[in-house]
């Protein structure tokens, strides 16, 4: 936090330069009344927004300008705006990095990215390339794009399932806010996390792209931390760890009409990493498509974790194609020894169709001291099309397992195309 006082404060140094700058060029000023004209309806939200274009503040569209400050110059007047102000980010390339805004502020805000913002490779103080941290009513639009040129770190990153690791910073993070809406923006070879909500309330996102390679270390799509009150709608996300994982705390979360692939999948956690983890509860996840994920709709808690319950977690109509572990609970995630103390309840896994290449369709394991309760699997019709002889993540082996059911009374339903487990 002094962190983010610091760079705004230096930011305001620059003001009186930028200003001048601004006078000097003329031609964005035609790109400013092009863009009021073409893009009124998105504009004209609330009232008329004043628009403050980052070429303004001397940012420059070449590529290879940091164009951090002029960021957060133009953040600083936009901030504090009495009426409804809108960040430009016009077409172009701009470096910058990191930058961070930081409220609270006078109004409504939309940052709308037309142009491709670059990440610088080094310089992040904090594990975080962007950060916005308590605005409220934010809107963060556009059809531009956020490239975190992850590929330049990805190699040195080495975290792997260490307990104990410091991650490259996450291309967009959101922290102590409420009342977010993020649509029509792509992140790009996100460092790590391509997005990290954490401690947010009522946050929308809808209609975004975040792609990162398969073999991209920790590049989640969104994670999501204390956050209540969010919905993922109708985006695509192809990256190299988790598509959405929800972690502590966390309720009330729909994800829908979502594509995953690649990458591992829609995950419940990990839960109980951490000492006095809040509960998670009311995560519905609902008509979304998984393409050749390392596993399909999943919950994961630590061995040897502290107590605290997840609930009422569904994933229904989902289509799976060439999907590893369509279907898994697995409550010894980790290399820590001992039981899980996350008790589990009301899951429901219905209408999963399409193909799983591997055998154990249903991977039920739950902890031995806590079994797993009211676990639902109902209408699952996975073809096999993986090689014979394949092996299951918990390391049974050869021949069709189907489903495995460890401390959980699992409740089948419906069509399975499957053998049900006979406990
Ligand atoms: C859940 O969150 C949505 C916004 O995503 C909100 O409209 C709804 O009222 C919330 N429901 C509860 C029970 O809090
Ligand atoms: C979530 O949304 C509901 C319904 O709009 C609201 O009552 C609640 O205060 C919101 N926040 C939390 C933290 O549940
Ligand atoms: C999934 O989409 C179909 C078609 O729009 C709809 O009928 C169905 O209710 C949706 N499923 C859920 C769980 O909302």
């Amino acid at each position: 936090m002094a962190n983010a006082r610091r760079l705004v404060a230096k930011a305001n140094n620059a003001n009186v330069g930028s200003l001048i700058l601004m006078a000097l060029v003329f031609g964005s000023c035609v790109a400013n009344g092009e863009y009021l004209g073409g893009r009124r309806g998105l504009a004209a939200n609330s009232g008329n927004p004043t628009v403050f274009d980052i070429t303004k503040f001397g940012a420059k569209g070449d590529g290879s300008t940091n164009s951090f400050k002029a960021f957060l110059n133009t953040w600083i007047q936009v901030c504090d705006s009495p009426v409804p102000a809108t960040l430009l980010v016009p077409k172009g390339e701009f470096l910058a990095g990191p930058v961070i805004f930081a409220g609270p502020c006078k109004s409504k805000i939309t940052v709308e990215v037309q142009g491709t913002i670059i990440a610088t490779t080094s310089g992040y103080a904090t594990p975080e390339w962007f950060l916005f941290e308590r605005v409220d009513d934010v809107l963060l639009t556009g059809t531009g794009t956020f490239h975190g040129k992850g590929e330049d770190v990805w190699k040195e990153d080495g975290c792997g399932k260490k307990v104990q690791c410091n991650l490259p910073p996450t291309s967009l993070k959101f922290r102590n806010m409420k009342n977010v809406e993020i649509t029509g923006i792509s992140s790009v070879n996100a460092k790590a996390f391509h997005m990290f909500l954490v401690k947010t309330d009522n946050v929308n996102i809808h209609n975004i792209k975040l792609i990162a390679p398969a073999e991209s270390p920790n590049t989640d799509g969104i994670h999501l931390s204390n956050a209540d009150n969010v919905s993922i709608l109708d985006s695509t996300i192809a990256t190299g760890d988790d598509c959405v994982s929800v972690g502590r705390g966390s309720n009330n979360v729909t994800v829908e009409r979502v594509i995953c692939g690649p990458g591992h999948g829609l995950s419940v956690g990990s839960l109980g990493k951490y000492k006095n983890e809040e509960d998670v509860s009311g995560i519905h996840v609902k008509n979304c498509t998984m393409i050749e994920t390392d596993n399909g709709l999943r919950i994961k808690t630590w061995g040897g974790s502290g107590p605290s319950k997840a609930t009422d977690i569904h994933f229904e109509d989902i289509i799976m194609q060439n999907v590893k572990n369509p279907i898994i609970i697995d409550q010894n995630y980790g290399s820590r020894g001992g039981d899980s103390q996350v008790a589990i309840s009301d899951v429901l896994f219905k209408n999963v169709r399409g193909t799983t290449i591997s055998k154990d369709v249903v991977q039920i394991m739950c902890s031995k001291s806590l079994p797993c309760k009211g676990v639902n699997v109902v209408n699952v019709n996975l073809n096999f099309v993986g090689k014979s002889g394949g092996k299951s993540a918990s390391g049974s082996g050869d021949g069709l397992v189907g489903a495995l059911c460890d401390n959980a009374n699992v409740i089948f339903g419906g069509k399975l195309s499957f053998p049900m487990c006979n406990k």
